[in-house]
């Protein structure tokens, strides 16, 4: 899709669909909205006078258009409440309008500029919300479907009358597209089936879509991981027929030391001989959605090239119940030496986040951030709204709860007290891997706390935000891509 600004009075711009924008309780619109309003005799007016167009956050009203404007549709796209007025909500409009428009059938679309006005916002990272919403809201994972018979919009429009801040508003549209193509690629790996996404394959996908951004990636295989003591995450593995692979994928920034991403890449998570029920299993081919984080905001950081050096590990493997699968009972070793009871094989992804976290001490990343969809309890604790986030160091934290602010995706603190280590003592062994039905995020993130030691991390279960089950908004039905740009704001601040 094809991005840009264009200088031009409102009424001027030529388009199959023209969005404006309407705050809810204004009777008379104003700014590039009046100016339409008015060169189409009031018929916005009109409509707010009959009770058709209320401003209602999210709503679309689209009309005919056409001389003496020059665009020959227009879509009104509802604001809400002025004073409750977000970043976040630009970024839902402008979906929900492009959109709109697409199912009409538009292919050029040209909009406003959503909340710089009497919005109030920064005209700057508004143009970046709008472009962020257009592109993550006209998302849709086409691959598998022989029928192509679907309208793509195939441009994207910013419009803007004074020519001295089209340079700035360019700027704004690049870096826009870039992060939300970014999060449309972490969608595209996380909507891809099982069968076809394997973990050989995701380590392909890795260094066609980042080596010719200029990141170096390394793939490692099972002897590599073997040589290096991984028994945690080989003990995964072994009840597979696909073998698994470590990426690892580096952007050099010139301050160092590199930050940690580390991403929990399960293709397919049937629980092992801890087999999970047959309903619901499909989904957990999203089971590597932080893995799709990770890629996705490399991409987007080697395209927008913060000063800050980072390095992306994912463990990749299938968690299998294969005949030579890890049985519950099983002791398994680290990579640092740390031993494992496997009291159950479907509390994989810890397993292999451990040698993860200790192959990232060992190369000296620092501070570490994990994404993983880590436990059917984080979303029974926050559902599908909010991301845990769970750290050893306060300012680490308070940076990555910057950076959501930022990004508009919620996350929410969760506790770690040492209190909660009980629950994962083994009889046989230094930890166990599960801990019981009480605060089962928090136990599986005081195991992973325990691997990490001292350095500064962060730990996202995304196992409720990972996939969304309706679209609305920027949010598609599907892999949501959550992570990718919390993950990219976080690498900018620390690059200061
Ligand atoms: N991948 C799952 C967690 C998950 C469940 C993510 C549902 C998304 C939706 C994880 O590997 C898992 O199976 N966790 C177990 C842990 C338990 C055995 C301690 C769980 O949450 O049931
Ligand atoms: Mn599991
Ligand atoms: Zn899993």
């Amino acid at each position: 899709m094809n991005i840009d600004v264009v200088q031009s009075d409102v009424t001027r711009v030529a388009a199959d669909g023209l969005i404006v924008n309407l705050f809810q309780g204004v009777t008379t619109p104003g700014g590039a909205t009046g100016a339409v309003d008015r060169a189409l005799g009031g018929l916005i007016s009109r409509l707010i006078a009959a009770g058709d167009l209320k401003g209602k956050l999210g709503e679309v009203v689209i009309v005919p258009a056409g001389e003496p404007i020059a665009a020959t549709r227009l879509a009104v796209v509802g604001l809400g409440e002025p004073g409750a007025f977000t970043l976040d909500r630009v970024r839902q409009v402008s979906a929900e309008a492009t959109r709109a428009l697409r199912a009409r059938g538009a292919r050029r679309v040209a909009t406003i500029v959503h909340g710089a006005g009497i919005g109030g916002l920064d005209p700057f990272e508004a143009a970046v919300a709008t472009v962020e919403g257009a592109v993550l809201g006209l998302y849709r994972f086409r691959r598998y479907r022989s029928e192509r018979d679907e309208q793509e919009v195939e441009e994207v429009l910013l419009v803007e009358r004074e020519g001295d801040r089209v340079a700035a508003l360019r700027t704004a549209a690049r870096r826009g597209q870039i992060l939300a193509e970014a999060q449309n690629l972490a969608r595209d790996l996380q909507n891809e089936p099982a069968n076809i996404l394997t973990p050989r394959a995701l380590a392909e996908r890795a260094q066609t879509l980042l080596t010719p951004l200029g990141l170096r990636v390394e793939v490692y295989d099972e002897a590599w991981m073997r040589s290096k003591g991984m028994g945690a995450l080989l003990g995964v593995a072994q009840g597979s027929a696909e073998p698994p692979r470590l990426i690892v994928a580096r952007y050099d920034g010139e301050v160092t030391p590199a930050i940690g991403l580390i991403g929990k890449g399960i293709t397919f998570d049937s629980g092992g001989l801890s087999l999970k029920p047959a309903e619901g299993m499909e989904l957990m081919k999203t089971d590597m959605s932080g893995g799709a984080a990770v890629i996705g905001a490399l991409a987007a950081i080697a395209q927008l090239r913060p000063r800050r050096a980072v390095v992306g590990i994912i463990p990749a493997t299938e968690n299998m119940p294969g005949g030579r699968a890890q049985r519950p009972g099983d002791v398994v070793r680290t990579m640092h030496g740390k031993t494992i009871e496997v009291i159950n094989t479907d509390a994989e992804g810890r397993l292999i986040l451990a040698d993860a976290l200790a192959y990232a001490q060992e190369l000296g990343l620092r501070p570490l951030v994990d994404l993983a969809t880590l436990t059917g309890a984080m979303t029974v604790a926050l559902g599908r709204v909010r991301t845990g986030v769970f750290s050893n160091d306060e300012a680490t934290l308070q940076a990555l709860l910057r950076a959501g602010e930022r990004s508009g995706e919620k996350l929410w603190p969760m506790p770690l007290d040492e209190e909660y280590a009980e629950q994962i003592k083994s009889e046989i062994a230094d930890v166990k891997n599960v801990g019981g039905r009480p605060a089962g995020a928090v136990t599986a993130a005081m195991f992973l706390k325990q691997m990490v030691r001292e350095t500064p991390w962060v730990h996202l279960d995304i196992a409720g935000t990972a996939r969304a089950e309706q679209t609305k908004g920027y949010t598609i039905s599907g892999g949501t891509g959550i992570g990718v740009r919390t993950l990219v704001h976080f690498v900018e601040q620390l690059s200061n």
